[in-house]
């Protein structure tokens, strides 16, 4: 970023004077959020006439493929550019090894054609990882209790072709594997989808703040002894995150994820000055949660607050943003 030195003294200069009125204030606003800017995380779950809550997840729903095409057809009437899904696998198809990933039938691809084929104009964006199919929630393949890298990203890159095949638009790898970008780049070429764009979770960080997602995909009880602090980056770091996605950018990434969001703002900053690459950040569970609680004990106003939020990833430098209120703000901002 350039460095402007702007040399102003009281009396002479007031910083106040811009702030005196809304089309003031507008003239000058230096960061704005447009309903462009939203991405929508979905859940889906098996069966007909589904809508379930999640009860860590406050006003987000699981649905059902025929409920979810309502709910997509909701997000199409506000404009809003993308959704990603995720699925919540029913326990008697979770595995050891997650193969219920490699399912060209799954639910995921179900889901991925039915909202092809009804919205076609709607940005689809699939998770590349086995934490919803394996039994432990890891997102890769368990050997001696570590989740063994090479093996990992073998299975990975298949889940993204079967994915690609059904129509996904974009490509989403949350595993934080090494060397997966470049070998999904690669499959995904050689089975002819070079158009595919891939959004690589670049600076995903071991966080907290994934407590009530895990809940929504149905992998938190597994997980709970463990962690996946040996893959996901150790949120004492940002010089890494400078590694991760200069390596990701070089094996093919399109754009880059950072994650969680308002805790990782300073991350989001340093990718914006070092890469020219799109940068989209991902306001997880946690951090949505907390807005929706705080509402409910009437301790903060929830759609101002998610705003002021969504605001400062933009100004931090994100192109986009996956929100779990993206339609709420978009009402409001409409
Ligand atoms: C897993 C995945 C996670 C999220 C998105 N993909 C959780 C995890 O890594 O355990 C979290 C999203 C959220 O908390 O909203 N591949």
């Amino acid at each position: 970023m350039n460095k402007r030195f702007t040399i102003g003294k009281f009396p002479r200069t007031r910083l106040r004077r811009n702030r005196q009125s809304p089309w003031c204030r507008n003239l000058v606003s230096e960061t704005n959020l447009s309903v462009n800017d939203l991405i929508l995380p979905l859940f889906i779950t098996e069966g007909k006439k589904i809508t379930q809550n999640i009860k860590s997840l406050p006003s987000v729903q699981r649905y059902s493929i025929d409920m979810l095409l309502k709910k997509v057809e909701e997000v199409a009437s506000f404009n809003i550019p993308a959704i990603s899904i995720f699925p919540y696998i029913e326990k008697k198809l979770k595995t050891f090894d997650g193969k219920e990933a490699l399912n060209k039938n799954n639910l995921v691809c179900r889901a991925i054609k039915e909202i092809k084929k009804n919205f076609p104009n709607i940005g689809l964006i699939c998770d590349v990882a086995l934490d919803p199919y394996t039994t432990h929630g890891h997102d890769g393949i368990l050997k001696n209790n570590y989740v063994a890298n090479d093996e990992t990203v073998e299975i990975l890159s298949q889940q993204a072709i079967y994915q690609a095949e059904a129509g996904a638009d974009i490509i989403a790898p949350s595993d934080m594997m090494d060397g997966r970008i470049g070998v999904i780049r690669d499959r995904l070429d050689n089975e002819g989808f070079n158009n595919t764009i891939i959004l690589s979770y670049s600076a995903k960080f071991a966080s907290n703040f994934y407590g009530p997602f895990r809940d929504a995909v149905g992998s938190s009880l597994s997980i709970n002894k463990s962690d996946k602090k040996n893959y996901q980056m150790d949120f004492k770091n940002s010089d890494e995150a400078i590694r991760e996605v200069a390596m990701d950018i070089n094996e093919g990434a399109d754009m880059v994820m950072i994650k969680p969001a308002l805790p990782y703002l300073d991350v989001i900053t340093k990718i914006k000055q070092r890469f020219n690459i799109p940068i989209f950040a991902y306001q997880v569970s946690g951090e949505y949660a907390i807005l929706k609680l705080g509402e409910k004990e009437k301790v903060l106003n929830y759609e101002k607050s998610l705003f002021e939020n969504l605001i400062s990833i933009k100004r931090a430098g994100a192109s986009a943003i996956f929100t779990y209120g993206a339609i709420d703000i978009a009402k409001k901002i409409k």
